[in-house]
């Protein structure tokens, strides 16, 4: 049951289809009133030029033998076999009848050589005529005219199919335009009704897919695909603020169990020196998973963008190496550095710096033994900067995993790091477009492949 809701009416298919009604409905009075042109005013024309013809024999008639013979001839005209639809009417002067097939000089009838229409009463009928008059040297009026009604008839039959024709037209139109916005209303009302679930927290839901491929469901499964990125970003910014609030509350249970110990003011001042500087230290370790969130998110911003220029990733592994050796030193580590200059690449120094520096922290830090070497290198649309090291290294179903914020695998939990390290370093080798590759067999190689252009 078409139920009428001035909604419906709104839609812009319902203004579409109506317009589509218009264009149409034109184009059928051009074609119409073409085909109009072509057959009944066709047969108008060709019915004049008959009566022209005609009246232009009679003319001849009376030049050749005057009244007389004009008379003659029209009398032989008006025989009932020959007379068809043609009248005759001739009158003298005073337009008293002379001779003729109507009873009078039409009123319309005004001038001579002149066209008119009239109509005159035959029994039950009116009959149309289309006549034209000429006055004859010695006074008298001529009218000679044809029945032109099967003319006009078709003509009315024409204008009442076109009459038909639009409104079977409009109301087609209508109707059509109505059944398409309805089921266009319908399909938007469940698109509208699902996007409120998920406005009232119900991010699981997922607008319906009918299954047709229309265009209703491509819209539908790209709201989809974004809805499941949406869950995913909020289920991953939750993972993070949870994490981040278990990682900061053992350090800051920590510190204030010492602090109030200070309070308390037992042990000597070398105790308190050593409390002091613990709370410290622990303080350090919160500040630096603050300045890595922070980090992280500026390279998942978009303005350190504006802060590209172009570096040399030799000169930024130098200083990471010169930062490293006495570190890497002191745990017998042999730190080396390969390659050379000239691998320029546009990229953020500050946030490649510390991408380096936290490959390298975890390379000395999870290695025992051995070297760590930093390697630089280039062709003509690759530029690498790697660090391996001859430590443990990560299980490669583990690889994927250790990008993620604050995962930290077991054999690193007697060392310190918050698991952001390597999180880091992901975003800023997507904020430089440049690839992350785990590799190495005896301990950990981790390549970032630029792919830009080398200036
Ligand atoms: N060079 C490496 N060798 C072995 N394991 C590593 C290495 N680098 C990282 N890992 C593993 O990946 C985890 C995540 O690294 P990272 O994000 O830097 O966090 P963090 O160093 O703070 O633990 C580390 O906890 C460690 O288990
Ligand atoms: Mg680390």
């Amino acid at each position: 049951m078409l139920h009428l809701s001035p909604r419906l009416f709104r839609t812009s298919t319902f203004r579409l289809s109506l317009l589509y009604v218009l264009i149409f409905g034109v184009s059928m009075i051009a074609v119409l009133g073409f085909v109009y042109f072509a057959t009944a005013g066709n047969m108008l024309r060709i019915t004049d030029e008959s009566i022209q013809r005609e009246m232009d024999d009679l003319q001849t008639e009376y030049h050749r033998g005057g009244a007389r013979r004009l008379q003659n001839v029209i009398q032989a005209r008006l025989k009932d076999d020959q007379v068809g639809g043609w009248v005759y009417l001739l009158v003298d002067n005073a337009y008293r009848p002379v001779l003729g097939n109507i009873p009078d000089w039409p009123v319309e009838a005004t001038e001579a050589d002149h066209w008119l229409r009239f109509v005159i009463p035959r029994g039950a009928h009116q009959y149309t005529m289309r006549a034209l008059t000429a006055s004859m040297p010695n006074g008298q009026l001529l009218l000679v005219g044809m029945d032109i009604r099967p003319a006009e008839k078709f003509t009315s039959t024409m204008i009442q199919a076109a009459l038909w024709g639009a409104a079977i037209t409009l109301a087609l139109g209508i109707c059509g335009g109505y059944l398409m916005s309805r089921n266009m209303l319908r399909r938007l009302d469940v698109l509208n009704r699902g996007a409120e679930r998920i406005m009232r927290g119900n991010l699981s839901h997922r607008m319906p897919v009918v299954g047709s491929g229309d265009e209703f469901d491509r819209l539908a499964e790209t709201l989809n695909s974004m809805l499941q990125e949406i869950e995913r970003l909020v289920a991953s910014i939750r993972a993070v603020t949870t994490n981040l609030a278990h990682d900061l509350r053992s350090p800051l249970t920590r510190i204030k169990s010492r602090l109030e110990l200070v309070l308390t003011g037992r042990g000597d001042a070398e105790q308190l020196r050593h409390e002091i500087d613990y709370t410290i230290r622990e303080s350090d370790q919160l500040l630096a998973t603050f300045n890595a969130l922070l980090s992280i998110a500026e390279a998942e911003g978009g303005a350190a963008r504006a802060n590209m220029k172009p570096l040399d990733l030799f000169e930024v592994a130098e200083d990471v190496a010169d930062l490293y050796r006495p570190m890497a030193e002191d745990k017998g580590l042999n730190l080396e550095l390969h390659g050379e200059g000239g691998a320029v690449v546009t990229a953020h120094r500050q946030l490649l710096l510390q991408a380096l520096l936290n490959l390298v922290d975890n390379a000395v830090k999870y290695t025992d033994a051995g070297r760590v070497t930093i390697a630089v290198s280039h062709d003509a649309h690759h530029a690498v900067i790697s660090v391996a090291d001859t430590g443990p290294g990560i299980a490669p179903e583990d690889r994927a995993r250790v990008l993620e914020q604050f995962v930290r695998l077991d054999l690193a939990r007697t060392t310190r790091g918050n698991g952001l390290g390597l999180s880091l370093v992901a975003a800023i080798a997507r904020l430089h477009g440049a690839e992350l590759v785990f590799g190495g067999e005896n301990g950990l190689e981790v390549k970032i492949i630029f792919t830009q252009k080398i200036i």
